[in-house]
């Protein structure tokens, strides 16, 4: 049995989320008040995370990727990754983050198995931190990186997305930044998934136009084919150092998508923005055997969509906001 959807993509790449919690609420995600939180018992527990795990892999599913909300912020992260760690075949492990934290955990969860990170930062000037994240933590972000990089879980990337006239100015001197040290930058186009609907396709950043900001102070070059991967990547002034741009909005990768994702309260979404999800927590809690959990699970892959539809007029954003479905 493998997680395959009519239109002949095969998943094998898992995202879980492990709390819809966090401690920033950037503007693109949350509202200032943020939202309200999932309650405990509509929680997957540690062990109920690792069974669903275990049967993903069971179907297929090679790499794992830990979100959130903000993941570190579970207590059982790094059991969870040392668990995840343990299944064969072995996933790749990685993990999503603010980064806030990452300094004083990357120790314990690069010992746990933790095979990459990507840490999400919009900008390193503090004011326009406050402004984007309405949080002061910059510094514990930077901190974070420096953290993880030091752990050894190279290369460490970088997410970034661009608000218009809060950070858009600003790309340039953010991969100026990472490339001083080594961390790979890659921009990510706004998408209409932020919890107060307030999305707006007029004020989108696009990738062309990121790319253009780029070019102003750097070389860039196309490096190879993207494959799977969403990001497309430039090698900047003549390589090795790439930077890359996700440009989920104004072309759309969802042909090559094979992506599944878990819920922190345990939905399986066959897509970002998917419109239904299928339970798996309620029937593990039921007395589902795995036999049964991965069937619901290929059922639950099978009737995904063609693509997110962000650019038809018909589209509507799915009510589940990003930071409770993982990134
Ligand atoms: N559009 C694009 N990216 C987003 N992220 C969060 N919300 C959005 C959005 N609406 C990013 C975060 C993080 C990753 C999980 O997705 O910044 O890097
Ligand atoms: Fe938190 Fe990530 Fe949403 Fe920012 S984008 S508020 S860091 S969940």
């Amino acid at each position: 049995m493998q997680l395959l959807d009519t239109f002949g993509r095969v998943h094998t790449d898992l995202r879980v989320s492990l709390t819809d919690r966090c401690n920033l609420r950037c503007a693109y995600c949350m509202p200032a008040e943020g939202l309200s939180w999932l309650a405990k018992p509509e929680l997957l527990t540690d062990d109920e995370v690792l069974r669903l795990v275990r049967v993903a892999v069971g179907l297929g599913i090679r790499e794992v990727r830990f979100t959130g909300g903000e993941p570190l912020l579970r207590p059982g992260l790094a059991g969870i990754v040392a668990a995840v760690a343990q299944l064969r075949p072995r996933p790749e492990i990685s993990l999503t983050t603010n980064g806030i934290g990452l300094e004083r955990m990357a120790p314990a969860l690069v010992a746990a198995g933790l095979d990459r990170v990507n840490v999400s930062l919009d900008t390193v000037n503090r004011e326009t931190f406050v402004r984007l994240s309405r949080r002061d933590r910059l510094d514990d972000v930077l901190a974070g990186l420096a953290g993880v990089a030091a752990a050894g879980l190279a290369p460490v990337k970088v997410n970034a997305v661009l608000l218009r006239g809060v950070n858009d100015v600003e790309a340039v001197e953010l991969l100026d930044y990472c490339l001083a040290r080594g961390y790979q930058l890659r921009f990510i186009e706004a998408m209409p998934l932020d919890a107060q609907h307030a999305w707006d396709r007029s004020r989108l950043v696009a990738a062309e136009e990121i790319h253009d900001r780029l070019s102003a102070a750097f070389s860039l070059t196309p490096a190879v084919d993207r494959g799977s991967a969403p990001a497309e990547t430039w090698l900047v002034d003549g390589g090795p150092a790439r930077v890359g741009i996700i440009a989920s909005v104004t072309r759309p990768f969802c042909a090559a998508c094979d992506r599944v994702r878990l819920t922190a309260d345990g939905q399986v979404r066959n897509c970002l923005f998917a419109r239904t999800e299928s339970d798996l927590r309620d029937s593990m809690r039921a007395g589902a055997t795995d036999a049964d959990l991965a069937r619901r699970w290929v059922k639950a892959v099978l009737p995904k969509k063609a693509g997110h539809g962000i650019n038809d007029p018909t589209f509507i954003q799915p009510t589940r906001p990003m930071s409770a479905i993982g990134g």
